[in-house]
């Protein structure tokens, strides 16, 4: 007797509580499946080293010494011998896998369509203004966190992160003469929850339920990465059996609310509800279509503090291709990819490269597509072997992104002087700007043109970069974007950059145009002063990024992203032997998405669980860090 009721007892309670079978399961499983990654081909050495971070040199602002290392032109001859890898695309993902499998032994090519290198981390200079494109603020690069040490890795530490203002993001809603200005404080959540509170008093109450929501949210994108990380077939079963739903109940609870429902469920207060959901931009998607999981990491990423790269996002590239070549490695540029070569095995076995109607195939081992899913699957593989892969439903299922229009000014005088602040500004004329954009989404560009912009991001390079007034000095440059379809300039496609014709020249300008008068009222100082004026639409996107549809994240951010079986699919083994994926589509767009998702292919391919790895060089950098003296350097 005195045995049996204990067990008795637990064998109910396991029957009362089936989750704990479940978990037991999935525990089982994931250390079976461990032990199966790691028993399989020998797992390549381990690329990370606390030896590899060195003291940062001065930026370099010499262009023609940052052209040698960024413009690179393709030429057959300046392939070097021997490579085993080749990377379709140079932004942050793919030079993040080189990088890392470089220092695992591998000889990597990176191939890159555009005439230089970096994808969204690349700048371009015009008459005397430099321009980012697609990097305003990273987040979680304080010394010692782990998306820090990682990025140190990667530039071996010689690109610096100069934290931008404490008040990193000011949100600005209504008429832009009189806007009603908030700003979101960093530093930590409770001096982020502080200031709101300052701001909505009779919030207090709905500020702490968000609070708690970003805290769960911390964990919870490990429900996208672990069925990526598992056996494709373990995944399988985990999510068929609902287990990976059962075991993951915070993460699917977050990731199929929208954060406009949460919104409601909290508070009556629209005003309140606009400046808390301001920052959807940052994905495309507005808050009724964004998941409460994707709001959550996109504003904790940001709530520590942000941070700009020293130079400007062109350092990036910059710093991490010499380390791809120091390896044996090369990144080329000015060669797009027109077609992944597949062998009569199914094997994807080369790349090639067209350049003025010329074709150079180029043969290697492994084939690692940084383009994006769409691309790849939909462009680069022959159409008869694309059909056959689970993700190609998802080409028109989930869809791209939305696509942007930049307006790049530069501006004459320093932004000390004018006031320009180290932060960005999301612009709005109203509360309901859900209503706003979609109504203007359905504009005629020319309709749009006599409109004023119902959401505008304002962004300040020359305020955020400190060697900014060395190379420019007397100069500002601003950026002011919105998001914008791709159907508004759809009709100019055919037509040839920079000679489209005077008709898409005149309404691109005409949009630009009423964004600057916007800006001008929000920022008096700069009136009058403008010098210099161009507008990117998704047409500049699709020819500067490569983006099919010029869209600004790869596919769609929208709910269903995120579903667990789209992202058990959307993992770097692509079921075509010799073909791999990275890039934001296999993680999330941002920074730290794409170096992220280089991490984990070169984990797909190295064979070896690099987030530990990864895990225990934070441990040690922190020790480090605390006693720098310990440190040795090779
Ligand atoms: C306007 C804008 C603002 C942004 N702001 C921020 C921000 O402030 N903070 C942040 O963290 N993130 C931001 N992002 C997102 C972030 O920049 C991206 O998610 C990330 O850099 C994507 O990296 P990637 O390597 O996946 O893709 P990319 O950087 O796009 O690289 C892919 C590369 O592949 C090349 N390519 C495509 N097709 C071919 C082909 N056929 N042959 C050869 N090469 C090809 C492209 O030219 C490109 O260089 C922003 C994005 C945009 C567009
Ligand atoms: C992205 O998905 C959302 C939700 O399904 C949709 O409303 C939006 O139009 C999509 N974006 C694009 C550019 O297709």
């Amino acid at each position: 007797m005195g045995l049996v009721t204990p067990i008795v007892g637990v064998a109910n309670y396991l029957v009362e509580n089936p989750w704990i079978l479940a978990l037991l399961f999935l525990l089982y499983c994931f250390i079976y499946a461990l032990s199966i990654m790691f028993s399989g081909p020998k797992p390549g050495r381990n690329p990370f080293s606390t030896k590899h971070v060195r003291p940062a040199k001065p930026v370099i602002t010499d262009q023609s010494l940052r052209n040698k290392i960024l413009k690179q032109r393709f030429k057959a001859q300046k392939v070097p011998d021997n490579i085993d890898t080749i990377v379709i695309g140079s932004g942050m993902s793919g030079l993040s896998t080189a990088v890392i499998l470089g220092r695992a032994g591998y000889k990597v090519l990176v191939l890159e369509q555009h005439d230089q290198a970096g994808g969204c981390c690349h700048t371009f200079i015009d008459k005397g203004f430099e321009f980012d494109t697609g990097i305003h603020y990273i987040g979680k690069m304080m010394d010692g966190d782990m998306t820090r040490v990682l990025t140190d890795q990667m530039t071996e530490g010689q690109v610096t992160w100069c934290p931008m203002d404490p008040e990193f993001d000011i949100v600005a809603i209504g008429d832009p003469e009189k806007a009603r200005k908030y700003t979101m404080l960093s530093g930590g959540k409770d001096k982020f929850a502080k200031h709101l509170e300052e701001y909505f008093p009779s919030e207090k109450v709905a500020i702490g339920k968000l609070m708690k929501a970003l805290e769960e949210g911390k964990g919870a994108f490990w429900g996208v990465l672990i069925p990526k990380i598992l056996p494709l077939w373990l995944s399988k079963i985990a999510i068929k059996t609902g287990i990976y739903h059962l075991v993951m109940r915070k993460f699917i609870k977050m990731s199929t609310k929208t954060f406009r429902s949460f919104l409601d469920d909290i508070t009556d207060n629209e005003e309140f509800k606009a400046v808390i959901g301001y920052i959807f931009g940052d994905m495309g998607v507005v808050p009724s279509e964004l998941s409460v999981l994707t709001y959550s990491t996109l504003i904790n990423h940001y709530i520590p503090g942000a941070y700009y790269p020293v130079g400007g996002s062109s350092e990036i590239a910059f710093q991490m291709i010499p380390i791809i070549e120091r390896y044996g490695g090369r990144v080329l540029v000015d060669a797009p990819i027109s077609e992944i070569l597949v062998n009569d095995k199914g094997r994807a076995h080369g790349v090639r490269v067209r350049r003025n109607n010329v074709d150079t195939d180029l043969f290697a081992r492994r084939i690692i597509s940084s383009a994006g899913v769409i691309n790849t699957f939909k462009y680069l593989l022959p159409q008869e072997i694309a059909v056959k892969s689970p993700l190609h439903r998802y080409i028109t299922e989930i869809g791209p992104s939305i696509g942007c229009l930049t307006t790049f000014v530069g501006i004459d005088g320093n932004s000390a002087e004018l006031g320009l602040p180290k932060a960005n500004m999301w612009a709005f004329l109203n509360v309901d700007y859900e209503r706003d954009l979609e109504e203007y989404k359905n504009l005629t560009p020319d309709e749009a043109s006599e409109r004023e912009c119902p959401l505008m991001f304002l962004s300040f390079p020359s305020a955020k970069d400190p060697t900014w007034e060395e190379k420019f000095p007397g100069k500002s440059v601003v950026l002011l974007i919105t998001l914008c379809p791709w159907e508004w300039f759809k009709s100019w496609e055919n037509g040839r950059v920079k000679h489209r014709g005077d008709d898409y020249n005149t309404i691109k300008e005409r949009i630009g145009r009423q964004m600057w008068r916007q800006c001008e009222q929000l920022f008096p100082a700069v009136e009058g002063r403008l010098e210099y004026m161009d507008v990117g639409t998704p047409l500049s996107n699709k020819y500067y990024l490569g983006q099919p549809e010029g869209e600004m994240y790869g596919m769609n951010h929208s709910m269903n992203r995120f579903d667990p079986e789209l992202s058990m699919y959307l993992r770097p083994q692509t079921g075509i032997p010799g073909l791999y994926l990275t890039g934001q589509d296999v993680l999330t767009a941002s920074f730290s998405g794409a170096m992220h998702s280089g991490l984990l292919t070169a984990s797909a391919i190295l064979h070896r669980n690099l987030f530990n790895d990864l895990i225990a060089l934070t441990k040690e950098t922190r020790k480090l860090n605390k006693d720098p003296a310990a440190k040795k350097t090779d």
